[in-house]
Order: structure tokens, then sequence, then C-alpha cells
């Protein structure tokens, strides 16, 4: 889906690379060896999996939790435990064979067996639980055509187990609002600051008077549908876009957007034989000041089996623009110019401090390493020996370069045109009927859920 740039080149490795290492402590615990002049903050915290669900690190839910979400390098390096997604990619071997498979038989058959889902009630628990398991399901879901046998060995238990956690209609709508609650605590201004741009700022998104407009597609179309089929329907994802003059001037640029003619045109900057297409590039330019952002809530699978969104807020990404450069290509290949025009923001969840009641959503720091499993190449970075990278803030330019209003893809569709499609009409929708779309998109694959749906 993704349409080549116009010039193939890496825009995730810039900056030097350096590698933090990890040596045991005393307690067991991995402590970060940092090579001198790194950085000393970083994603990876491999003990954060050893007692997330109970202070015994040999708790059967830990047990699993640990051996889906830390992976360990050839070398012995230990890596994960407080990423969103698992470390799993397209060509992953690890947990289809040898001793991490049969580990992973073991474990989910013992789970199953001693009935381990009935050691915690805690609704937030299970849901995070659940969650993570499904990740891990959808994963060997698509694995099943390479290791068929290796797949359904994994697949029943772990669609049973995920069936055992499921809430009720009722205990899933009580879950808590965890963008409300990293709103009230203010820990983060809630408005970008032109002065401070490196400062992560985390506006109030979901007020309906609000500056920030909620968009979704005309014709019942997901707004984002790259990011839902990419998570395949466990999560939906909410656009909005905040001019600087508020919510008038923003409704008022929307309906601009709408009179240009919603049809598919050559690419500015493109070669003329290219099959590139972005929607109607004579767009009227929003102004400088102009922000977006893309919200991605958790979806969860409920006792009777239905999909349901719930306002826990899985991650936040914002962009605002401080300058827009009418050349399309430059950006690209030029990172110091993509940063002058774009400040860019993400924020994720924290497991620890949702299960603590805390504010849960964590600004990413620019200078955190992690390994991208967002539409890579598939290729499996423990097993291909490949380092970890640059903090996710630095990759956004590779999808988001082009100037304003054309890298605001869910509009534009710059580089991810989804045929047969015609091009999107943006117009103001709601959270709830954003997510409601959204959540509509996993029963709509019930080739999926073969594994979850049995009873
Ligand atoms: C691999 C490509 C890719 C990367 C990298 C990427 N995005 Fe996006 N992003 C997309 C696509 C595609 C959409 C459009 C929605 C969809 O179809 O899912 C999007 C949508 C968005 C939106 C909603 C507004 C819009 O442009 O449509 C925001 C905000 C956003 N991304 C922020 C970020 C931030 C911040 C980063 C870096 C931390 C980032 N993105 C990295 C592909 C990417």
């Amino acid at each position: 889906m993704l349409e080549s740039a116009p010039m193939k080149r890496s825009v995730i490795c810039f900056g030097a690379f350096i590698l933090a290492l990890f040596v045991p402590q005393k307690d067991g615990r991995q402590a970060p060896e940092q090579v001198a002049g790194a950085p000393t903050q970083y994603v990876i915290a491999p003990w954060a999996a050893t007692d997330l669900y109970s202070t015994d690190p040999t708790h059967p839910w830990n047990r699993l939790f640990r051996l889906f979400y830390v992976r360990a390098t050839p070398n012995g390096h230990l890596y994960g435990g407080d990423e969103l997604d698992p470390y799993l990619w397209q060509q992953t071997r690890y947990l289809l064979q040898g001793p991490s498979h049969d580990e992973a038989v073991k474990l989910l058959n013992g789970f199953l067996q001693t009935h381990a889902e009935q050691l915690i009630t805690d609704p937030l628990r299970r849901t995070l639980m659940q969650r993570d398991l499904w990740a891990v399901y959808d994963w060997v879901v698509m694995r099943k055509q390479d290791h068929p046998e290796a797949a359904l060995k994994l697949l029943k238990p772990l669609g049973e187990i995920i069936r055992r956690l499921a809430l009720t209609q009722d205990q899933i709508q009580a879950l808590p609002d965890n963008y409300q609650t990293a709103v009230r605590a203010k820990d983060f201004p809630s408005n970008a600051d032109a002065a401070h741009r490196e400062a992560a700022f985390l506006p109030d998104l979901f007020n309906p008077d609000g500056p920030w407009v909620c968009v979704g597609q005309q014709k019942e179309r997901p707004v984002a549908p790259v990011h839902l089929e990419f998570f395949q329907g466990r999560s939906v994802f909410l656009v909005f876009l905040r001019l600087p003059g508020g919510r008038n001037e923003t409704l008022a640029y929307l309906q601009q957007l709408r009179k240009v003619p919603s049809q598919w045109a050559p690419y500015p900057g493109f070669p003329p034989d290219s099959p590139a297409r972005v929607r109607s590039p004579q767009a009227q330019q929003f102004p400088v000041g102009t922000s977006v952002a893309l919200v991605r809530q958790m979806v969860l699978m409920s006792e009777q089996g239905e999909f349901v969104p719930t306002h826990l807020t899985e991650s936040v990404q914002l962009r605002v623009y401080r300058a827009i450069d009418p050349d399309p290509r430059r950006n690209y290949i030029n990172s110091e110019r993509f940063r002058a025009q774009q400040d860019v923001f993400e924020f994720r969840l924290d497991r620890r401090r949702l299960l603590a009641g805390e504010n849960s959503l964590r600004a990413v720091g620019a200078s955190e390493k992690e390994f991208p499993t967002f539409m890579t190449h598939g290729l499996d970075d423990f097993e291909s020996h490949t380092p970890p990278q640059d903090a996710p803030i630095f990759r956004c330019q590779g999808c988001h370069y082009d100037p304003g209003v054309q890298s605001f893809i869910s509009h534009s569709r710059a580089h991810f045109r989804p045929l047969p499609d015609p091009p999107p009409d943006l117009l103001e929708s709601t959270p709830e009927q954003e997510a409601a779309r959204d959540a509509k998109w996993r029963p709509g694959h019930p080739e999926l859920n073969t594994e979850l749906a049995k009873r």
C-alpha cells in the first residue's frame, strides 16, 4: 500500500546510533550500561515484565507476559516488557519453533488447565492481559500458512484464554478513561508553545466545544484505514485537526477542502510516469500553527464475543506545523528541514501507571531507542542482529514529509492511496461515531476470529 517515495533511501537512520548494552545486576535485574556519550534514557526495561501482574515473578500471568513481550538478542541481552506491541514481525521464528515454542505451548496449556484466569479478577488487569494476548494471537494467525502445526498449537489455547479473560459489557463500560486522567493530571501543558518547541503538550482533544475537531470520512469509511488494518481492528483510531483560529476556522477549512473535487491527481514532485496519486493537490493550504492528532484506543472482546471500543488510550501522536515548504521532496531527504517545519510528539500507555491509577500517558523522549514494529519490512530485529533504532519521533518524517495539508494523510492519502475507494472527503465527526465505525472492522474479518469465536 505504501507507494514508493521520490528517493529510495533510509529515512529512519539519521544521527549517530549508539547501542545500550545490558549487564545483569546482583538482584537479577538488568541495568543499562551505556557507551560513553550515549543518552541515559531508553525505552527498554526488561525487568518491567517480571512483576507486572503480581509481586511473584513466577505467577502464571507474569510468565506469559514475559514470554510474549520480552525478547533476547542472540548474545543474551533482554529487551521489551513495557512496549505497547510485542516484538514479533512477519518473519519472526521465535515462538513458532525451538524451545520458545515448547515453552509457549506448555505455559498456555498450563494456564488453561489450572484456570489461571481466575487468579486475578481486577477488570483492568484482565483487560491488559486480553489485549496483550490478542496481539500475539493475531500475529500467529498471520504465520499460520508458514507454520500450520505450530500455529494451531498456539492459537487454540490463546483463543480460549482470551475468551476466558473477557469482561461483560458493563465491566467494559466502567473501565477508566485514561486520556481524561492524563489531561486532569496537568503533567504536560495543554497547548503547543512556539517558544518551547521541544516541549511535549497534551491537548484536551475530546472537548466537543474546544478547538480540536474530530474528523471522519463521508460514506461511512474509517478515517485511518492504514492503522486500523495494520492493527487488525484491535484498536480504533481517531483523527483530530486544529487550525490556529480554533473550532470555527477548522470547520470552515474542512468545508474548503471538500469544495475541491474529490479525485485522484498526479503527485506534484514525482516523475510524470509515476503511479503516485493524491487527493486534489490544488487544495487550499492550511496556515502555519495548524496541528493534527491521532489517538489509538483499545478494543476489547466482551464475554458475548462482541468487539467493544473503550476509552483506554494506547497512544497519541501529534504534529504541529511551524513552516510549510512547497517542495514535497525537500523534507524527505533532509531531516533538519523536516524538523524545522513540523514538531512531532508521541505519548504511549504505561501499563504500570495505569494499574496504579496514575496518569498513564508517557511522552516518548527524543533520546529513547526502540525496535520498530509499525509498517516495517517484517524482518525480526532479534534474529537478524539489528540493533534498536532512534526514537519513534524521528521516523514520522518517512511518511509525513509532504508540505502542509499534503502530509495530512487522512485527507491527501499521499503514499497511502486506499484503492479502489475514491479519495476522502473529511467532515466533522465525534469520537463515539468513529470508534463505533472502527469497531466494525473486526467482525467484518471472520477469518481472523476462528479460534476466538469458538465456544
Ligand atoms: C510508516 C508510515 C508512517 C509513519 C512512520 C508515521 N505515520 Fe502518521 N500516519 C500514517 C498514515 C498512513 C496516516 C493516515 C491514517 C491511516 O490511514 O491510518 C497517518 C496519520 C497520522 C496522523 C493523523 C493526521 C494525518 O496526517 O492524517 C497523525 C497526527 C500522525 N499520523 C502522526 C504521526 C507521528 C507523530 C509520527 C511519528 C511519531 C507518525 N505519524 C509516523 C503513516 C505514518
